[in-house]
């Protein structure tokens, strides 16, 4: 049995989030071969960790247990990883940023004096994490910035970073544009069926 953490991180509210229903489309699947993992949600917008952002101002309060240190042991805790984030000007969502802020410390989730690399970049400690699932949206079409963004490839890059064994980012596009735009989030989940459905076979 697996224990699972799913991570929104989407700022726009259930009933009308794209992410969130091709999220509960996964784990639908997923639970189809998995009925006994354990599921913990954390729905970063009912955190207030993940509404406060590192300034000058917090360097000393920023990594306290209660606002940082309970999520580094949660996600040390958790054999797979679901992180759900819609593109927000042109970047993860700003709840993603502060909790990765937050999880990403020397010592408990990376490490420099473990390094084996030759020039020193750190070794990752999230090696619990046997299987990373990013599901990323955005509003214009898929391809659109890709030159200078991609979300689903740089959480990839900084999961295997930390330790995790990645797979493919599902990237999701066209969320605002026709024929997608207005349709019910559940009717554009079903619309990726075939890419939800492999990603969830192989999670
Ligand atoms: C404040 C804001 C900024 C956004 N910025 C971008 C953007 O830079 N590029 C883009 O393609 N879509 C952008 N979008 C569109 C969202 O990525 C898209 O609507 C997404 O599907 C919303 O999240 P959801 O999937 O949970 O519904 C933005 C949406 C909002 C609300």
């Amino acid at each position: 049995m697996s224990k699972i953490l799913i991570i929104n991180a989407s700022v726009v509210p259930k009933e009308n989030s794209r992410s969130f229903a091709i999220t509960e489309l996964f784990l639908e699947k997923y639970k189809l071969n998995n009925p006994q993992d354990e599921i913990i949600v954390l729905d970063l917008n009912n955190e207030e960790m993940a509404k406060q952002s590192l300034w000058k101002g917090n360097m000393n309060a920023f990594w306290t247990p209660e606002l940082s240190g309970k999520y580094q042991d949660q996600i040390k805790s958790v054999d797979k990883l679901v992180m759900v984030t819609p593109m927000i000007n042109w970047n993860i969502s700003p709840l993603l940023k502060n909790y990765i802020d937050r999880i990403t410390l020397a010592n408990v989730t990376f490490s420099y004096s473990k390094s084996t690399h030759p020039e020193g970049i750190p070794a990752g400690l999230l090696t619990n994490i046997k299987s990373f699932q990013a599901i990323t949206t955005k509003g214009s079409p898929t391809h659109w910035y890709s030159e200078f963004i991609n979300i689903g490839e740089y959480l990839n890059g900084l999961f295997t970073l930390l330790g995790a064994k990645v797979k493919p980012a599902l990237v999701l596009g066209g969320m605002d544009m026709p024929p997608l735009v207005g349709q019910k989030p559940s009717d554009v989940a079903k619309v990726f069926e075939k890419e939800i459905t492999e990603a969830a076979n192989k999670f």
